[in-house]
């Protein structure tokens, strides 16, 4: 009896890994750098993100593996909400958890059902806010500095005005537009570069371009020729959610984490989240990896990133369900002028809590992605993990 019961798990394990070796090849068989990549949807740019995926990567996890039917995908760092598309396009529901307000607004309004007559609503409240001649001062830091008093009459009127009850059917898509133009109308050179240069942008470009940045935007929601399944996005720390918050089996865990001193997506949306009310620096507080944290008199290590990793994982392997995939999306980090192998981290922290990886390699990041404070580390490929639940 015993016997007959150690021959059928020996088979059991020998097919397991039989499917895992198959899946292992039919994964590298992909050009993870999609280098023949055809042009991207326009929804993909609808809002600039630093690091986001290009649509292709979920895609390409999503069609190459068997996900277990009935189950959600699920990004635990879902940035600009790339996976969370792609799961709607493949007709998947998912989940997508991030701590930047900025991130979970664009996440939303990629994955929401536009509502009618937005364009209408674009044109009376530019109208409205063109008519406010004085506002007093907003109450945020340093803003004479990166904005001037014209345009900050301009962006106030117009984030006064949408704010009104009246409005809150297209609250979110309209402070995506707004917040997509907030770098161009500022005095910050460019969104990669922190530097105040003179520009010449007057009041009334602040309604053209936000006129423009609506139509825009419009149309890239208009284009997805796809049905919305259901797209939740939490706003919160990954490190202090709690399963039951997930709602769902989970089936494809599909993500990029953020990693020690490499972006810093508080800095780069810090004006955008004092403008729509948010507060930058209790976002900084609790992002993982920020390069602030390694900089001050307690640094961050990269034994705390194991530690929140680990955090992230205990999530993880709560509301996946068995035969469930986890892909990770991760690249190097150089902490004082050590290299830090986070792929390794991450293998290690998902097998101990008892993953079993099916694939793993090095994916080129093209050359035109722009990556605004990674050229410290000189980062040029990362690494893609792919483990599963059995
Ligand atoms: C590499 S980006 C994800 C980009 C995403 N794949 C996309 O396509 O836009 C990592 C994300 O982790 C988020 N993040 C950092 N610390 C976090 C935390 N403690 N909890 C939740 N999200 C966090 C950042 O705000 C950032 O959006």
């Amino acid at each position: 009896m015993e016997t007959n019961i150690l021959s059928d798990l020996a088979v059991k394990a020998h097919s397991l890994d039989a499917i895992s070796a198959s899946l292992d090849r039919r994964l590298k068989r992909i050009d993870w750098s999609f280098s023949q990549r055809s042009k991207a949807a326009a929804i993909e740019g609808i809002h600039p993100y630093p690091a986001k995926f290009i649509g292709d990567i979920p895609r390409a996890f999503i069609d190459a593996l068997p996900i277990p039917p009935g189950t959600a995908v699920l990004d635990p760092f879902c940035g600009s909400g790339t996976t969370l598309m792609e799961a709607q396009r493949a007709g998947l529901p998912s989940v997508g958890i991030d701590l930047n307000p900025i991130a979970c607004l664009i996440a939303r309004v990629k994955t929401a059902p536009l509502p009618e007559g937005f364009a209408d609503i674009v044109q009376q409240i530019i109208s409205k806010a063109r008519n406010i001649h004085s506002l007093p001062p907003p109450d945020i830091p340093n803003i004479n500095h990166w904005f001037k008093p014209e345009i900050q009459l301009a962006v106030g009127a117009l984030a006064q005005t949408m704010a009104e009850p009246a409005y809150a059917s297209w609250l979110d898509q309209l402070r995506a537009a707004l917040s997509s133009i907030l770098v161009r109308v500022s005095n910050q050179d460019s969104d990669t570069r922190y530097a105040a240069i003179e520009k010449k942008v007057a009041r009334g470009d602040v309604f053209d371009m936000f006129a423009t940045a609506a139509a825009r935007l419009e149309r890239a929601l208009l284009e997805r020729l796809w049905g919305l399944p259901t797209a939740s996005v939490l706003e919160a720390n990954t490190l202090e959610v709690q399963p039951s918050e997930i709602g769902m089996g989970v089936g494809l865990v599909v993500t990029s984490p953020p990693y020690p001193n490499a972006y810093e997506y508080w800095l780069y949306h810090k004006y955008r989240m004092w403008w729509l009310g948010f507060d930058p620096i209790s976002v900084k507080e609790k992002e993982i990896g920020a390069r602030a944290h390694f900089f001050k008199k307690n640094p961050h290590t990269a034994d705390l990133f194991v530690h929140q990793m680990k955090g992230a994982f205990e999530l993880i392997d709560n509301v996946l369900v068995k035969g469930g995939f986890v892909c990770f999306v991760v690249g190097r980090s150089k902490i004082h002028g050590q290299i830090i192998n986070n792929g390794n981290i991450i293998h290690q922290v998902a097998t101990e809590i008892g993953l079993e990886p099916v694939s793993r390699f090095e994916r080129v990041i093209s050359a035109t992605r722009k990556s605004f404070n990674l050229s410290h580390a000189n980062i040029k490929t990362e690494t893609i993990i792919v483990l599963q639940k059995n």
